[in-house]
């Protein structure tokens, strides 16, 4: 797998798999970085890994098309074959989905469908959930498709609400379990075990991720 990672922030997410990639639990190469923020640490951490990172903005292109071409230049340079978007604010423009169908995946900060759509990222997430007294949060990992936070899920994983929780203490625990979570998704989609039929997903062959049980046939 010749990954890109996409992302916004300061990249805790993009470490945890290459951290995954260089304790050999995910067979992956990551290839190529891209932000639309100069400033993001995301930056800062491919330069550590040697991954070489881009600031692409789509709001710095007058023409859309121009931009999807720039991005499609970077992904085809680098030989990308599959995309992780950890923390991407920006939508993934639709010739870069077809180009990908089925080899983009986002992980989001809580149990979707719950708490997810546009404008909840970062810590909107986690005062939405405060603010509704849900007992459980947690992380999904999904699919990409034209809208936000709406495709197929692979993985999922419940972090309990605490009742002293802020939305810092919160987003830091559902971060713990989503760096575990996002590199065990991709190794998932590098041994060819997500079979994809529409809006679902099911894990094939082998041994199951936490918590997930084969349904009986
Ligand atoms: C994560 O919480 C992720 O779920 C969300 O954005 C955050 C990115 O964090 N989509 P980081 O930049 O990987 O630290």
């Amino acid at each position: 797998m010749n990954l890109a990672v996409f992302a916004s922030g300061s990249g805790s997410n993009f470490q945890a798999i290459a951290q995954a990639i260089a304790a050999d639990k995910l067979k992956a190469r990551l290839c190529v970085v891209i932000s639309n923020a100069a400033t993001a640490g995301i930056h800062e951490r491919a330069k550590q890994y040697s991954v070489p990172s881009f600031t692409l903005n789509p709001r710095d292109f007058t023409e859309e098309a121009v931009y999807v071409q720039k991005l499609m230049n970077i992904l085809q340079q680098y030989h990308v074959d599959f995309i992780a978007l950890a923390g991407y604010l920006r939508k993934i423009p639709t010739p870069v989905l077809s180009a990908f169908p089925n080899r983009i995946l986002n992980i989001h900060p809580s149990l979707l469908p719950a708490f997810g759509g546009k404008g909840m990222y970062g810590h909107r997430v986690h005062e939405a959930v405060l603010a509704h007294g849900v007992r459980w949060t947690g992380a999904t990992v999904h699919l990409v498709d034209s809208e936000y936070d709406t495709g197929p899920i692979v993985l999922q994983e419940p972090v309990p609400v605490r009742q002293h929780d802020t939305p810092e203490t919160l987003a830091a625990r559902v971060l713990f379990k989503e760096h575990r979570l996002f590199p065990e998704a991709l190794q998932l989609f590098v041994e060819q075990r997500v079979h994809i039929t529409e809006q679902r997903t099911t894990i094939i062959d082998g041994p199951l991720p936490r918590g997930y049980h084969r349904p009986k046939t």
